[in-house]
């Protein structure tokens, strides 16, 4: 393929580079070939900390991802008094036991709660701490910063709470002063954001009425089902609509109560080797145990969409009853296949999300021009990641055009090594490690280490499926 030398390891050294102090390095893989568990999934890990955190007593939760986010969320309830311990084999997964007093009995942190690099520690838990009677301050790091809180704060301030941020309150340092009972409210979000509608439903729960979100697109709906897991009536109602949009409501006052909670494989560290699997000319890769939510595996449909042989066998849930977090599961087998371009509107982005950036790696391998529109919410994201993936991409040979929020990528041009940058955001890192797989020559990944976000395993398993 690309007349690529093959067989030299992927290396990850520390120097200095563009934004970034650490580099790993890429060499083409002759097949990929191998069978892969995933991360715990990321969205899912944070929302158990934080349920088990407002349920008195003891949970727990098994497989759980490992990654710097997800740490964020338990160094967060450790803060707000919960006993969190970690047990399990480091690496792939982790076991939480939490143990606390509930939301009654949350402890007035001491200092700053800090949320590292991620969002949805950031959204999650300012719902929470909205219906806390003290003041609380969530900061991170410089990407978080940069992140936009006004959407959480004009639906939590309609509900009674305090809240103020920097820079005319538009991003963090976020301080929240809670307020008990809140107003329970009816709201539609400004953007489509399963952070922002988990925030109001956590803040729900401590509100003197029900409280309704509306979504025009369906956003990922695992706070809805596990606070069902946890006893908490969620109900939820189709709106009428050309999107496949969503009203989903709860009752303030109900308890969540603890339960045990098995968390499934991260289906958006999978996308990234269904995407391998796909654009490599020889591979096969087996993905077990992954999450299968349908309101997350837009990625599957829209590689299906592009001709990609993905297999799926669906697996029974993991452990009993609910232990699975109400999730379905299944293992995935990707094969190499000819892409064909497609058509990425609004509502796919909101689906697909965090997987755009894997998609559009496929894009630059397929046959003709894919067309990614409405993209603004990538440019909020832990970088911007239209500007970001267009210059990985391009400086790799492929033909991608930014106009405006939309990607142009007009497929078929061989990958050649080159150096991208990450801009610290961990899906930049692996989509470009993973095109380093098929590109002829060295790539060079600035920032790679920032893969650890929600995948500390990546660089291993990119190894072990190198033949
Ligand atoms: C997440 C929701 C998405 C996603 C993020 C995780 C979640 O963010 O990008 O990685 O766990 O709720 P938005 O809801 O802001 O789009």
């Amino acid at each position: 393929m690309n007349g690529a030398a093959w067989g030299a390891a992927t290396e990850t050294t520390d120097a200095a580079g563009p934004g970034a102090t650490d580099v790993a390095r890429v060499r083409p893989a002759a097949r990929l070939r191998g069978t892969l568990r995933m991360p715990g999934d990321k969205s899912i890990s944070h929302r158990a900390l934080i349920l088990a955190t407002l349920a008195q007593g003891s949970s727990v939760i098994q497989g759980a991802g490992e990654g710097a986010d997800v740490r964020s969320t338990a160094g967060i309830a450790a803060a707000l008094g919960a006993r969190v311990e970690r047990s399990g084999e480091a690496g792939r997964t982790v076991d939480f036991r939490v143990s606390s007093p509930g939301a009654e009995g949350l402890a007035n942190p001491r200092g700053t709660l800090d949320c590292g690099n991620s969002g949805t520690s950031l959204r999650l838990f300012s719902g929470v701490l909205a219906g806390q009677p003290f003041r609380a301050v969530l900061d991170g790091d410089a990407s978080l910063r940069r992140r936009p809180v006004a959407r959480i704060i004009d639906p939590l301030r309609a509900m009674g709470a305090e809240l103020h941020a920097e820079g005319n309150d538009s991003h963090p340092p976020l301080t929240v002063v809670g307020r008990t009972p809140l107003r329970a409210i009816d709201v539609t979000p400004t953007v489509p954001s399963a952070q922002v509608k988990s925030a109001i439903l956590l803040a729900g729960l401590r509100a003197d009425g029900r409280t309704t979100v509306r979504e025009a697109i369906a956003t990922r709906d695992h706070t809805e089902r596990m606070l069902r897991a946890h006893g908490v009536a969620v109900e939820r109602t189709d709106l009428d609509g050309l999107a496949p949009g969503v009203a989903w409501s709860l009752v303030g006052g109900s308890r969540v109560q603890a339960v045990d909670e098995r968390v499934p494989g991260d289906i958006s560290a999978a996308a990234f080797w269904l995407v391998a699997g796909s654009i490599h000319p020889d591979a096969e890769l087996t993905l077990r145990g992954v999450g299968l939510n349908p309101t997350r595996r837009a990625v599957i449909d829209l590689l299906r969409g592009m001709g990609a042989d993905i297999k799926e066998v669906p697996l029974p849930p993991q452990g009993d009853g609910d232990a699975s977090a109400g999730e379905p599961i299944g293992d995935l087998v990707v094969r190499s296949a000819a892409l064909e371009s497609i058509q990425i509107g609004a509502v796919d982005v909101a689906m697909a999300i965090d997987e755009i950036p894997a998609l559009c790696l496929a894009a630059t391998q397929a046959r003709g021009t894919t067309v990614v529109r409405g993209g603004s919410e990538l440019r909020k994201k832990e970088s911007d990641r239209i500007a970001g993936i267009a210059a990985g991409l391009a400086a790799m040979g492929a033909a991608v055009d930014v106009q405006g929020d939309d990607l142009h990528i007009t497929g078929g041009r061989p990958l050649q090594g080159a150096p991208t940058d990450s801009a610290g955001d961990h899906r930049l890192a692996m989509t470009f490690a993973i095109a380093g797989l098929v590109a002829s020559g060295e790539t060079l990944v600035w920032g790679a280490s920032s893969a650890a976000v929600s995948y500390p395993g990546f660089f291993d398993d990119l190894e072990a499926v190198r033949e």
